[in-house]
């Protein structure tokens, strides 16, 4: 804290203006003002210091994403000041160890030489470790005298649960939180804290997998229910943090162009891709349980479908967008268990080369059954029974051990009516126009168009309009834990996932889980690491006239 200084305006590293720049009044003539809105991703209200604890603080999110993320969060100058880290675990450890282990996963992500000593030394600050098993309710005891304690500084009484455990103790957990008066429940902010007479606000951040299915989904919120308020719950889907992913909703919202021709009219398809080259690394246990369609399509990829689909928002607030996500959801089409195969693809990669290495087949992977017939691939297709996508399919892929590391929303809109011109150069008929927004890597998006061929005549070439974040703007993109941990010290809830958004997703998605659980193990098709895919994959589109992008 600076002498004297208002504590929440103390910040660890460079201040919070430079985040978006010093020009608050930019105004656009003709543009209808929903009055002082908030920004739709935080910024704007200034996240509050608070007592961080991080459940399976000794586990690997912690050691790769949480700890570089607080790092970068220091380095952006949002962290607030008295931010303390308070970690809980299983094994036997004291405070010193904790930073030790905090101050290594820092210094593995970024490497010793090349980081901020002091920076660190602010961020890291006085961290405490409360030792216990999840279930155990001393342990909470002890963990509730720390941040007793804790209230007292700089933390100003506000507490934030990070639950970054298996998710297997997830329900266990929530339930000690309440048992041992914990959880405060309904004081998600500083005002409705005063209101329940506690010092600060209190909230509980929940890793995916939320749940396996529809009905472990509903009974975990059924659990979160009965301790917390919905107002304290922040159910994470990191790849809704993703700037091109929040930067969807602008691209749709503000600006006027796309909007009119968003709909059934004029898109065609749209693919919603998720490539990884990486295969399921030291992970083996957990993804044997989950596989590609719990992993990631349930979660990541139907949330991003959530965004390219739903209505505009009344208001960007996080019911509101969170109110629009929800119906689309509700408007996709059920997809019957005898029509799964239909609608859905799986497989498992063998053996293959991907960045040119020779790789293992999934079934060699450490800790992965030697006949397991776990999905490493899934692909979906999803109707919507609304006005503006009837008719329109929706194609979601994802899979581990493919030819390149690509996230991507592709929008393919129909041709024009006629054609006026020559064949393109090279032939293959006219190509019609594609927006790609690139989630990642090279984020940015283009605009496929055709083009006039430079010459006599009017021959015809695909050109793209591109716009790359890496050549075109200068700033730091936050990464997606960043993001998410300084809107949850925020208090904006925009970017994390309602308890009924998880149930619906569910609800899409199980008949195609029963009915490849009810199949026989010799029925999960293959495919070889290094390529795109299954031809079942191929098939599945192929059927509407349609084929993959090949990133
Ligand atoms: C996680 C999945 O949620 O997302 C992993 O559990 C996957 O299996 C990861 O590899 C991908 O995230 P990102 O941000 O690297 O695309």
């Amino acid at each position: 804290m600076s002498p004297g200084g208002d504590p929440s305006e103390e910040r660890v590293g460079y201040e919070v203006a430079d985040r978006f720049g010093d020009d608050e009044d930019v105004h656009i003539g003709g543009v209808a003002s929903l009055g002082d809105v908030p920004s739709p991703f935080g910024g704007e209200r200034d996240p509050d210091p608070c007592s961080l604890v991080i459940f399976g603080v000794t586990g690997d999110l912690a050691h790769r994403k949480l700890m570089p993320a607080l790092y970068d969060l220091g380095c952006h100058g949002v962290l607030p000041f008295g931010t303390t880290i308070v970690g809980y675990g299983r094994q036997e450890l004291d405070d010193d160890e904790l930073r030790a282990l905090l101050q290594g996963s820092i210094d593995d992500h970024y490497g010793a030489d090349t980081i901020d000593g002091s920076l660190c030394e602010r961020i890291l600050l006085t961290p405490r470790y409360v030792q216990g098993q999840f279930d155990d309710p001393e342990g909470y005891a002890r963990l509730g005298a720390v941040l007793d304690d804790l209230d007292a500084g700089g933390t100003r009484g506000n507490r934030m649960f990070y639950l970054a455990t298996p998710p297997s103790q997830f329900g266990v957990i929530v339930e000690q939180l309440g048992a041992s008066g914990l959880a405060r429940k309904g004081a998600f902010d500083a005002e409705s804290a005063r209101g329940a007479g506690v010092p600060g606000w209190t909230r509980v951040v929940i890793e995916k997998p939320f749940g396996r299915d529809l009905e472990t989904a509903r009974a975990l919120n059924l659990e979160i229910a009965d301790v917390f308020d919905e107002r304290q719950v922040y159910r994470i889907d990191h790849y809704l943090a993703k700037e091109t992913v929040q930067n969807l909703l602008v691209l749709r919202f503000a600006n006027g162009i796309f909007e009119p021709v968003w709909n059934r009219r004029y898109v065609d398809f749209v693919e919603i891709t998720a490539a990884e080259t990486l295969g399921v690394e030291h992970r083996g246990p957990y993804y044997e349980e989950a596989g590609a369609l719990r992993d990631m399509i349930t979660p990541h990829l139907i949330q991003l479908f959530s965004l390219v689909a739903m209505e505009p928002p009344v208001a960007f607030d996080a019911d509101a967008v969170r109110d629009e996500k929800l119906k689309v959801l509700r408007a996709v089409r059920h997809i019957p268990r005898h029509l799964a195969a239909r609608c859905a693809v799986r497989a498992q990669y063998v053996q293959g080369v991907v960045d040119g290495d020779g790789v293992t087949a999934y079934r060699s992977e450490e800790r992965v059954a030697p006949d397991s017939h776990t999905e490493t691939y899934a692909a979906v297709k999803l109707l919507v029974d609304n006005w503006r996508w009837q008719g329109v399919p929706f194609y979601l892929r994802t899979g581990k051990r493919l030819a390149r590391r690509v996230t991507e929303i592709a929008i393919h809109f129909k041709l024009p009516p006629v054609l006026l011109f020559r064949e393109p150069a090279g032939g293959g008929g006219l190509q019609a126009n594609v927006l790609v927004l690139r989630v990642q890597p090279d984020e940015g998006f283009s605009l496929n168009i055709e083009s006039k061929l430079p010459g006599h005549g009017t021959a015809l070439q695909p050109v793209a309009m591109d716009y790359s974040y890496g050549t075109t703007l200068n700033e730091l993109p936050f990464s997606a834990y960043e993001t998410v941990l300084v809107d949850a010290m925020e208090g904006d809830m925009t970017l994390f996932t309602r308890g009924d958004q998880a149930e619906e997703a569910w609800r899409i998605v199980d008949p195609i889980l029963d009915e490849w659980a009810g199949k026989p193990q010799r029925e999960i098709p293959i495919y070889e690491a290094g390529g795109w895919g299954p031809e079942t994959a191929d098939a599945l589109i192929a059927g509407d006239g349609h084929t993959w992008r090949r990133p």
